[in-house]
């Protein structure tokens, strides 16, 4: 027996992934550990890196625990996570402050600030991609803005991953798809953007070292070895940020294959041959977790998260229900959804609750419910959820088409293609067919096949998703749903440019 261990540092828990290498990559054991997310303002989003460490140890030690197999039969682990957000760490690598998130909205002024010294056009050169709110380098100025006293303390500038990485091995490394989200790497070059760092006055040796994603980049220290059981000498490859990372978990990784992943955020996601990128900068381009390959991506910032914020503020007695009938409440949730025909006779809903990157860079966007009536009940306002969605990602399908990316098959993943309504409304939304493979395991299995690849049990990453990935099932597109949502998409569509003036309006009353 060999096996595979994949750990994905996400946004509401960490979850380590065994699989077994000679049995195709089945699943041995799985284990998620959640922590909380601090909002202290809005717009804030942080989390306390130690808390994922926590996480990690726990994680790992429960699969270990209840899978009984031996740590001297892991061949290897791969790290996969929440991309941008920022680890300060001073010079005895204490964490100076909690980690800033890619859902984080604070740093507009600072981005304008890099885009304005860098210059647009130099910018796109660079790195390939606008300097976004979400994005690593904008909070990294913030931080010298807001908080100098800890600022001039910074001696490396960590991603989540790899912040568990150094944890887990002693060494400050990244890997190429995580590094291309800080806006602060050279996504052609395939290292860091050295003009651009020096430029805005981020010292080099700030960064971690970059490999690429299937590399070995350390191994397990007789520290992380007693606290998580792991065997020490384990390598520890790359692994990817969690879309590239996720991207390898459902066998993205040549051309025409594109993933549509609704976890909290919502990822539309292309492979690409070379660093192709949108002129209207609305996708980003960003390093793929496969050697000299590339990927486009759309990314929405709440598209899972607008049905987790409807469950927790209006469905309190769908929760109760679920509870007491031993069912999921997203299962109660949806099935009320599905009383309602497509379109909730004309509800529209606007998933721009956290702001939006794709197709609006526009950290003031705010939700919204349009066209409520009478007769609109819960029904309703869910399925206008889980349409507002779809149209979200229809804006990133729109956008690779714009593109000439080719798009043959869309594989359906995360939590959102769990529902077999939700899958159809992203079908017919679209207009793709949706499949959906044979094991749902996201960036936790890419990262552990990644490991596979930089431990010699693989040939190459394409090897590794060919021998353990396999489509199971296909979700059609209704064209008679689609004709009815291609109207309703208009409206949507029109809806952000009536109100786009109005949202700045509103955060500056609220701040
Ligand atoms: C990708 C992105 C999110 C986070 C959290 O650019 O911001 O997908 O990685 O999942």
């Amino acid at each position: 027996m060999t096996y595979l261990l994949g750990i994905d540092i996400g946004t509401s828990g960490t979850k380590a992934l065994l699989i077994d290498a000679d049995r195709g990559g089945e699943v041995v054991a799985s284990s998620t550990k959640t922590y909380p997310l601090y909002t202290p303002k809005p717009l804030w989003a942080e989390q306390e890196p130690e808390d994922w460490w926590q996480a990690t140890i726990a994680a790992i030690r429960e699969i270990l625990d209840e899978s009984g197999v031996d740590p001297n039969r892991i061949q290897g682990l791969g790290l996969s996570g929440q991309m941008h957000g920022s680890v300060f760490l001073d010079a005895d690598n204490n964490v100076l402050r909690p980690a800033i998130l890619w859902c984080d909205q604070r740093t507009q002024a600072e981005c304008d600030w890099i885009m304005e010294t860098v210059g647009r056009e130099k910018t796109v050169e660079l790195i390939s991609n606008p300097v976004l709110t979400g994005f690593t380098a904008g909070k990294i100025i913030w931080l010298r803005n807001n908080e100098p006293e800890l600022y001039t303390q910074v001696k490396k500038v960590l991603l989540p991953k790899d912040y568990v990485r150094f944890k887990l091995t002693g060494e400050y490394a990244t890997e190429v798809s995580d590094a291309s989200g800080t806006a602060l790497f050279n996504v052609k070059k395939r290292d860091w953007a050295y003009e651009m760092l020096d430029a805005i006055g981020i010292p080099r040796d700030w960064m971690p070292r970059v490999y690429e994603s299937p590399e070995i980049t350390g191994r397990i220290t007789e520290e992380a070895a007693s606290l998580t059981g792991l065997k020490p000498g384990t390598p520890v490859v790359g692994g990817g940020g969690d879309q590239a990372a996720g991207a390898v978990g459902n066998g993205v990784v040549e051309s025409g294959i594109i993933s549509s992943t609704v976890g909290t955020s919502g990822v539309v996601f292309a492979f690409a041959d070379k660093p192709v990128v949108d002129p209207g900068l609305r996708v980003h381009t960003f390093c793929h977790a496969v050697p000299g390959k590339w990927h486009v991506m759309g990314v929405m910032l709440s598209a899972g998260g607008s049905l987790r914020w409807y469950r927790d503020t209006f469905a309190s007695a769908e929760t109760c229900v679920a509870r007491a009938l031993g069912k999921d409440p997203y299962e109660v949730i949806i099935d009320e959804a599905a009383t309602v025909p497509p379109g909730s006779e004309g509800l529209i809903f606007l998933p721009y609750l956290s702001g939006e990157r794709t197709p609006y860079a526009d950290p003031h966007a705010r939700g919204v419910f349009f066209g409520i009536t009478l007769r609109s009940n819960r029904g309703h306002f869910v399925r206008s959820v889980l349409e507002g969605v779809a149209y979200g990602l229809r804006d990133s399908f729109a956008i690779l088409q714009e593109m000439n990316i080719p798009i043959t098959q869309v594989r359906a993943s995360g939590g959102g293609a769990r529902s077999e309504l939700w899958r159809q409304i992203q079908a017919d939304v679209t207009g793709y067919d949706h499949v959906t493979i044979n094991i749902d395991e996201g960036p936790a299995l890419g990262v552990a096949l990644l490991a596979g690849v930089g431990t010699g049990i693989y040939s190459s990453v394409e090897e590794a998703c060919r021998s353990v990935i396999k489509v199971v099932a296909t979700t059609k597109t209704n064209q008679t749903n689609k004709l009815i949502y291609d109207k309703y998409y208009q409206v949507y569509r029109s809806l952000y440019q009536s109100l786009k003036d109005e949202f700045p309006k509103l955060s500056e009353i609220v701040s």
